[in-house]
């Protein structure tokens, strides 16, 4: 086998079981025809990521000292989240990692003198006056910050804690490594805010089970990245993971195995960690269709048959049997009681029809309804009762777009979410019936396979108010979910495979519009998944080769 590299328009030799030789022509393998060998890409140093809407370095730099540098308040505030946030952040710009600070060596020059890097000392950061009044951020909360570094001191502003969260995030990304081996940061004017309300991600724990400490994991890189929703998509056909504190067979029933169930302490603990780092946690309990794994509910299932009788399969949820909406009723009471975001996804995807065809009760209720042979009808009878239901107890719905395909009625208040093709059709429909939408197809990252076939270029490239529409309709975008289905992701590869290349569309749902140059933006991306790599962070190489100041070694 022959394998040519080609490093910056020059070949270079190879030596394969010994036998050198040079040579020009493809490379060998997925890699395909005619491919260029892509270039050393060389980080950045402190540029942060997702861009800041308005931000001006200077020269100026000043040093930073772990035995002297502080965080601290102006003004009489003092709030729980932004106490941790400190401690968190200092462990961040110092160690990168809180177990590096554990095993007593300071990592990173965090003690070199500033006298040697030539540097004044920055004495600290001081956070404005905040309001801390909000327990939880919500799709509402204001993230907006400014942050100056300037010879005195370093001072974040923010209308709330969670632009605070956001400004601390972004001053840590500032901090970068001196070539003498301290840390420095730039003199810098940041004001920022994002351009989408919701910048989220999807996991599924119904097809592999995520370990918690994996999904805290998750938490951090969203963080880091300024996305502010996990939509835990949390059961499916596959499973049912979540603990029901009023119907436990569901879990006892419905998990992989009573390992695999996410306790109600577990998803407490989520939602905590979540919010001390400002980021939303929005449950996904999808039905009709997905949810063979709620079969220990009794009826709530439809059979299935064939040859005229019950042929032992299920289908969706019977929309006839008066006790689901019953049941229905106490279960997202339950969930509106545990989960406290003011949004429940209720899925409505892909839901066949073959079931309910052949199924006698449910012709025969066609029938009385005068639904005639439109099973659209039926889905709609659900959809409609279930998002009622929903409505009753305050929550607001986000529904997967199909529902809206099929011509289900639905209150204008119910976000759409755009998965499937053409979602530039989809985006300028469904706003023009007045609803708010939300991009995901060309997020789904567990279809990105080889980073040669599929480059982050096109992630990166989208716009998602890139539709036809007037202006009041591209305002009811309110943003986008990269997406990890769980078929082929657990605890062991999430992370490497969602990240950096959830980085891209953090940046596409934070900067401004015309931030779309993939040359500019590679060794920002390159810098943004070494930054991961050094909170210990299994973040992959997606813009070729090159290397981090400090590798992967937790
Ligand atoms: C930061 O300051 C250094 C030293 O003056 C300078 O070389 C560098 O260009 C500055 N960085 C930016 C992004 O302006
Ligand atoms: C955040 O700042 C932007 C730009 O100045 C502004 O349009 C927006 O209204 C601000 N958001 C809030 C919640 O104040
Ligand atoms: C189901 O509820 C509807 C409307 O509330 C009622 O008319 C119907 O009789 C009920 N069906 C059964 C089987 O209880
Ligand atoms: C907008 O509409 C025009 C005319 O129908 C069409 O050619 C174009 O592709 C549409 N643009 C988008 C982004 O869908």
């Amino acid at each position: 086998m022959m394998i040519c590299l080609r490093v910056l328009g020059s070949f270079i030799l190879l030596s394969i079981a010994g036998i050198p030789f040079a040579c020009e022509g493809n490379l060998q393998g997925d890699v395909g025809e005619n491919v260029e060998w892509p270039a050393v890409t060389v980080p950045t140093e402190g540029s942060p990521w997702p861009l800041p809407q308005n931000m001006q370095t200077g020269t100026d730099v000043f040093a930073l000292s772990d035995m002297t540098f502080r965080f601290s308040y102006a003004g009489a505030t003092s709030c729980n989240i932004l106490d941790q946030a400190f401690l968190r952040y200092f462990d961040i710009i110092f160690y990168g990692h809180p177990l590096r600070k554990a095993e007593g060596k300071p990592q990173y020059g965090a003690h070199m003198k500033p006298s040697k890097l030539g540097a004044n000392l920055l004495p600290g950061l001081t956070v404005a006056e905040t309001d801390c009044s909000e327990m939880y951020p919500s799709l509402q909360s204001n993230e907006n910050y400014t942050l100056t570094v300037s010879s005195d001191m370093a001072s974040l502003k923010a209308a709330s804690i969670w632009g605070v969260l956001k400004g601390l995030e972004t001053f840590s990304q500032l901090v970068y490594e001196s070539d003498m081996g301290g840390l420095i940061v730039n003199s810098t004017t940041i004001t920022d805010f994002p351009r989408f309300a919701h910048r989220g991600f999807l996991i599924d724990t119904s097809r592999h089970f995520v370990h918690v400490k994996y999904i805290f994991q998750m938490i951090d890189a969203l963080a880091v990245n300024k996305m502010n929703v996990l939509h835990w998509h949390i059961t499916d056909d596959q499973s049912f993971p979540y603990e029901s504190v009023m119907f436990p067979m569901l879990d006892a029933q419905g998990a992989f195995s009573p390992m695999h169930v996410y306790t109600q302490l577990d998803i407490a603990a989520v939602i905590a960690y979540a919010r001390d780092r400002g980021v939303r946690v929005m449950p996904e309990f999808d039905t009709p269709g997905h949810a063979a794994s709620w079969a220990s509910i009794k009826d709530f299932l439809t059979p299935c048959y064939s040859g005229g009788k019950p042929d032992g399969t299920t289908g969706p949820v019977n929309p006839i049997v008066n006790a689901t909406y019953d049941f229905l009723g106490k279960f997202f009471g339950e969930i509106h009681d545990v989960f406290p975001d003011n949004y429940v996804h209720v899925g409505g995807d892909e839901v066949s029809f073959k079931c309910w065809q052949s199924n006698p009760d449910i012709t025969e209720f066609m029938k009385q309804m005068g639904f005639g042979t439109d099973y659209a009808k039926l889905e709609q009878y659900y959809m409609q009762k279930l998002l009622a239901l929903l409505d009753s107890l305050k929550v607001q719905s986000i529904v997967w777009q199909e529902v809206v395909d099929n011509g289900v009625q639905v209150s204008d208040t119910t976000v759409v979410q755009v998965w499937l093709d053409k979602w530039q059709d989809e985006f300028a429909k469904a706003t023009k019936a007045g609803h708010r939408v939300l991009l995901s197809t060309p997020w789904y990252l567990n279809r990105v396979g080889n980073p040669y076939s599929k480059p982050w270029h096109a992630d990166y490239k989208v716009n998602p108010r890139h539709f036809n529409g007037t202006a009041e309709q591209k305002k009811l975008v309110m943003g986008g979910e990269a997406c990890m289905w769980g078929e082929y992701v657990d605890g062991t590869n999430i992370i490497q495979r969602t990240w950096p290349r959830a980085s891209t569309i953090a940046e596409r749902l934070w900067s401004a519009s015309t931030v779309t140059d993939v040359n500019a933006a590679a060794p920002r991306l390159a810098e943004q998944r070494c930054r991961m790599v050094r909170r210990g962070l299994q973040a992959s190489p997606v813009t070729g080769p090159g290397f981090c100041k400090f590798e992967y070694d937790l």
